[in-house]
């Protein structure tokens, strides 16, 4: 049996919103970029969404539209997708990793508060690296594996030093948090967040990402931003700032929204194949695997195990491609080990145990919203086959 690591979720609305966008003379922009925004308004409760070509375009216009930039730092987590940080570079400021918590592998509320403490002091009103002069301007928390992230603990610690918080909700469409009792979609709680939607995303466009924010001025900056720099008001060859062609074609914004209709489905779905696995998988000794805590629903990203030696890892995920079983070490190496930014940032080996540690023992398993009961039959007793035969 072959056990793909992800496969995309489609519907059958798909092929007729697709064909009312050809049989339309608006395949580029129009009516489905609305639709497909409204409806994402909708099922995430945010004021404002603005559709973009990825979800790296979409993380880099909120940096934009915030304003940061060279001479800035942004706190986020080196467990993550390298778009997370590429996105604060990309503007010349700077990344500053904190560590990430043991249970979810979220950026560690406490690591990010210990080096606000220790890093920082006030000067004109702004937080200053004590070391290198730059201007903290936000945190960006990942809501990784699409497990929410200790919000409440980073919106007080966002007003305490007056930070902004950029949530990169990539892989988190329909994942909730109860915050003092209120349901919230993670990606709605900072001052912006993104999703993603690439094919192995819970909901995909084939590529593209999208902005919610509850701001109208980030709004009409992200707005001008992803369509060169135009404003709503200007005429078409007016440009009022530097932009980019960051827009979501109507073909991607049909398929997506023939998916958004769906997400209730889709979480639950992708929830008792979770449970499932973890049904499966619970007596293996020399595993960890993921759990959820009260305050959260998760629309699950990924399904990761956590092996307790880290040797024996690869090895099993050698032993499971031989049986047609696809697997991901999701992430190693972490952000600031990757080559390129060896090369540019000032961290070694060692800077992020957890990190480090997490990613040597992780593996990703085959997880989509349509897998089927035999394939997770299928990769559970070859998991056994394989721990059993390579202790
Ligand atoms: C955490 C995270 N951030 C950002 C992105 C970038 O999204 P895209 O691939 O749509 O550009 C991804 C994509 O996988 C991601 O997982």
């Amino acid at each position: 049996m072959h056990v793909p690591l992800s496969r995309p979720y489609k519907t059958e609305e798909a092929i007729d919103y697709i064909k009312d966008v050809l049989s339309s003379p608006y395949v580029s922009s129009g009516p489905y970029i609305n639709r497909f925004e409204e409806s994402i308004k909708k099922v995430s409760g945010a004021r404002y969404a603005v559709s973009c070509s990825s979800g790296t375009a979409a993380l880099h216009i909120l940096i934009k539209s915030l304003n940061i930039g060279e001479n800035d730092d942004v706190i986020t987590t080196p467990f993550s997708f390298i778009a997370t940080s590429n996105v604060i570079l990309y503007e010349g400021a700077n990344p500053v990793f904190c560590d990430v918590e043991e249970r979810h592998l979220n950026l560690s509320y406490d690591r990010v508060k210990d080096c606000i403490e220790k890093d920082y002091a006030w000067k004109n009103g702004k937080l200053q690296n004590k070391h290198t002069g730059r201007i903290l301007q936000a945190i960006m928390p990942v809501h990784i594996y699409g497990y929410p992230a200790y919000m409440k603990g980073f919106k007080d610690l966002a007003q305490r030093y007056g930070l902004k918080i950029i949530e990169d909700a990539a892989e988190a469409f329909g994942s909730y948090i109860y915050i003092d009792g209120k349901k919230q979609m993670a990606g709605t709680i900072g001052d912006a967040g993104v999703y993603a939607f690439y094919a192995n995303k819970q909901i995909t466009t084939g590529e593209g990402g999208v902005i919610v924010t509850g701001e109208r001025k980030i709004m009409d900056d992200a707005l001008s931003l992803r369509n060169q720099g135009r404003s709503l008001s200007s005429k078409w060859l007016i440009h009022e700032r530097i932009g980019y062609n960051y827009r979501m074609s109507a073909l991607n914004a049909a398929l997506g929204l023939s998916q958004v209709e769906h997400l209730p489905k889709v979480i639950e779905k992708r929830r008792s194949a979770f449970y499932r696995y973890n049904q499966l998988l619970g007596d293996i000794d020399e595993i960890e695997l993921f759990t959820e805590e009260d305050h959260v629903k998760t629309n699950w990203f990924v399904y990761i195990i956590r092996f307790k030696k880290a040797e024996l890892r690869d090895k099993v995920a050698t032993y499971l491609k031989e049986k047609g079983i696809e697997t991901r070490p999701y992430f190693d190496p972490p952000l600031h080990l990757q080559p390129a930014y060896r090369k540019i940032l000032p961290y070694k080996e060692g800077d992020f145990p957890i990190s480090e540690d997490a990613s040597r023992r992780v593996l990703a398993l085959p997880f989509f919203t349509g897998i089927k009961e035999e394939e997770q039959i299928y990769v559970s007793k070859t998991l056994k086959e394989a721990i059993g035969k390579l202790l």
